[in-house]
């Protein structure tokens, strides 16, 4: 079973009663391990967000948060468009072809806020990396068991980034831009990691389970 939106899946239940990973204990920031799982192109080094950097986006987040429901439409449409594949992990979304009829559709509404929310929740975090990082990696686990690739992640920070320039006119700056890459770069990593810590697990999971069980032997003597 899966979740409304992605369809069959496997059974959340499994990670539930898992003991909580966290990404150090994974290895952090190994961007050399993610290549090695998806074969994406990856940043080369780890990122860290300069002050400046973070000032830029705290400054334009105070403009935008008003309009992230009317953002988050706009980024799942675009995305839509230019990757359809991507509706397809969407289980209420794949088989509406009507882009108008997928504007107004509430659960679209409704998930565009979602994915805005976190943004929201990462900006807010930007000068707590440990928990930043936490968040990130948590939301890959649970892409994982969306079925959601992280070869698709890279693009939500593309359309985030197309969306938001014509509302913060002159406040959009290269210097803004360059910052909004950079946490989209440090938020897909860990979502990537995320992802392959989840796919890892359940992969031994359900091998344990096929497992037969070994029979006793009677003792003889
Ligand atoms: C930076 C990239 C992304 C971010 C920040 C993001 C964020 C989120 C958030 C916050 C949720 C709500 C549920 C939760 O918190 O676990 C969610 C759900 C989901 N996302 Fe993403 N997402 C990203 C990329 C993608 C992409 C590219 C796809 C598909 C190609 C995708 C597919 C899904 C699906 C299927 C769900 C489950 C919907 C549901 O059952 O409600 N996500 N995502």
């Amino acid at each position: 079973m899966g979740c409304a939106l992605s369809g069959p899946s496997v059974s959340p239940d499994l990670a539930v009663s898992e003991e909580k990973r966290t990404p150090s204990q994974d290895g952090g920031l190994d961007f050399k391990t993610d290549l090695e799982h998806g074969g994406d192109e990856e940043p080369k080094q780890p990122f860290l967000l300069s002050e400046a950097q973070k000032e830029l986006i705290q400054a334009s987040w105070e403009i935008l948060h008003k309009d992230i429901a009317r953002v988050g439409v706009i980024v799942f449409i675009r995305l839509f468009e230019t990757h359809p594949e991507c509706k397809d992990v969407f289980f209420l979304f794949r088989d509406i072809d009507d882009f108008q009829q997928l504007k107004m559709s509430k659960e679209l509404q409704a998930h565009g806020l979602r994915v805005m929310s976190f943004i929201e929740k990462s900006v807010a975090r930007l000068n707590q990396e440990d928990k930043l990082q936490q968040l990130a990696f948590e939301l890959g686990r649970s892409h994982c068991r969306y079925q959601a690739p992280p070869k698709y992640y890279e693009y939500i920070g593309t359309q985030f980034i197309q969306a938001v320039q014509p509302i913060l006119k002159e406040d959009w700056t290269p210097e803004a831009e360059k910052a909004w890459e950079n946490l989209f770069k440090y938020l897909t990593a860990m979502m990537r990691r995320g992802f392959y810590t989840e796919e890892t697990t359940r992969a031994s999971l359900s091998l344990h389970a096929r497992k037969p069980a070994v029979e006793s032997t009677p003792n003889r003597i």
